[in-house]
């Protein structure tokens, strides 16, 4: 019997080589990254080390000047722009830091909008967008106005209405950002779980070091670079939590001590 039991999942997504200038300023400078499906990937760094440039590179928004994006296999970055506003639509979910949601609009319909922009009849479409409410903790807001939910429960909206098309890849451009610590804490947990058991990958724009705690992986940006990886792929999350729980006791990264033993070898 193969006792190599380790699956080894090829990448849903995957950047490799991507460069993006705005005129002067670079602002990616030649990053690889990928993600696979159920994993989720946060990236952090300074403002304006390039984060939502490779956000936007790799969910087709904006096309890198060099470099390569493939989604299952299929190159993104060639695409024309129809062409990825309806990969958009159809293959990827976002959420952003707030404000996404249409105002006039129910809770319930604006879940229900991708699936309308796609052509689904609306009373279908909205009975599919309420199926999220109670699984995000939202059940009997379905007809509130944004204008009616806390900053929580209207980026619970803004994830059921990133998921309700069955996409591959989340992408989450500072999605606690305009949350307090225990609201953002209790999204981020959401978004990871919902995303993970719909078997999508989550890509998570943060700043926090306790959003990236729940993602499986992070990776660092500078001046347009990866600097660090750590975590592993495959649903390490306990993994990462045994690390950043590791690192508050003062015991340090797994993996710092890895390489302290191999340079003391020497
Ligand atoms: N549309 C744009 N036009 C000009 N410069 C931009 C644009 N978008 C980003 N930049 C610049 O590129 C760099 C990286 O920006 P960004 O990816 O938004 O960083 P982050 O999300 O990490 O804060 C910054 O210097 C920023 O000013
Ligand atoms: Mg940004």
């Amino acid at each position: 019997m193969n006792s190599y039991r380790t699956t080894i999942a090829s990448p849903v997504l995957a950047g490799t080589g991507l460069k993006k200038s705005y005129s002067l300023t670079r602002a990616l400078a030649g990053v690889d990254v990928s993600v696979s499906a159920g994993e989720s990937l946060a990236v952090m760094g300074p403002s304006g080390s390039g984060k939502s440039t490779l956000l936007h590179c790799l969910a087709g928004i904006e096309r890198p000047d060099e470099g390569q994006v493939l989604l299952a296999g299929e190159r993104v970055d060639q695409l024309g722009e129809p062409q990825r506003s309806e990969l958009r639509r159809t293959r990827f979910g976002f959420v952003f830091q707030s404000g996404q949601l249409l105002p006039e609009l129910p809770a319930d319909e604006n879940v229900a909008l991708p699936l309308m922009l796609g052509g689904m009849p609306r009373r279908r479409a909205v009975r599919k967008a309420r199926e999220w409410f109670p699984l995000l903790g939202l059940a009997g807001k379905e007809g509130r106005r944004p204008g009616q939910l806390s900053g929580g429960q209207a980026q619970r909206v803004a994830i059921a209405r990133a998921l309700v098309g069955d996409p591959q890849v989340i992408f989450a451009d500072e999605p606690t950002g305009a949350l307090d610590q225990s609201t953002g804490m209790e999204v981020i947990s959401l978004l990871v779980a919902t995303t993970r058991s719909q078997g999508a990958a989550l890509v998570v724009v943060t700043h926090d070091e306790n959003v990236a705690g729940y993602c499986d992986r992070t990776v660092r940006v500078r001046d347009g670079r990866l600097t660090e990886e750590h975590g592993m792929p495959e649903g390490a999350a306990v993994t990462n939590a045994v690390a950043h729980a590791a690192e508050a006791a003062g015991l340090g990264h797994p993996a710092d001590s890895y390489d302290a033993d191999a340079r003391s070898d020497r």
